[in-house]
């Protein structure tokens, strides 16, 4: 990796001069279907952006209880955006639709907190580097009991993943 390093191409990337992270970008947003992508030097940072980018200040976003975004990165979600958490508790990290639905509220009215994203983390980092089955990542498009097609939407997942360096996929 350090030759690799050593040898891009680089340039200035805040006039977007930099062609090894352009590439890099283009590669990403294609792989998930975004017309773009930004590379960020750290997972807290890409998380406090992603999730600032679906949750509004004062707006909440759930996640499970041992979430990497709720139990670490400096607790920045609230420190710097403002917006809030409610959590779901799974001893395995797991997803927990019930829970969820209980919780999901996208139309709360005034005074009440908003949900406008739920955060899943695949694999997940303090459950041992568990993996969320499809099924389960499928339900929460289920989540609200509306069907999914609906515009805007009124969910808007964040998937998270754990580093691969510290958890092979189990
Ligand atoms: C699930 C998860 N998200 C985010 C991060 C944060 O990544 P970074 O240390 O690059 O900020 C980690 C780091 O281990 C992680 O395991």
């Amino acid at each position: 990796m350090r030759a690799a390093m050593a040898k891009a191409e680089v340039g200035d990337d805040v006039y977007g001069e930099d062609p090894t992270t352009r590439v890099l970008e283009e590669r990403v947003a294609g792989l998930f279907g975004h017309e773009a992508a930004l590379f960020t030097p750290t997972g807290s940072l890409a998380n406090v952006l992603a999730v600032r980018s679906l949750v509004g200040v004062g707006q909440e976003v759930l996640c499970e209880a041992s979430a990497h975004i709720a139990r670490a990165e400096l607790g920045a979600h609230g420190a710097i955006t403002g917006l809030t958490m409610r959590t779901w508790t799974h001893h395995r990290g797991q997803i927990d639709p019930a829970a969820i639905d209980a919780m999901f509220a996208p139309d709360p009215g005034p005074f009440f907190v908003q949900t406008k994203a739920i955060s899943v983390e695949n694999t997940h980092n303090f459950a041992g580097g568990a993996v969320l089955p499809i099924a389960d990542l499928q339900a929460l498009l289920r989540v609200g009991g509306a069907d999914r097609h609906e515009d805007p939407p009124r969910r808007r997942p964040h998937l998270e993943r754990a580093r691969r360096d510290r958890h092979p996929a189990s």
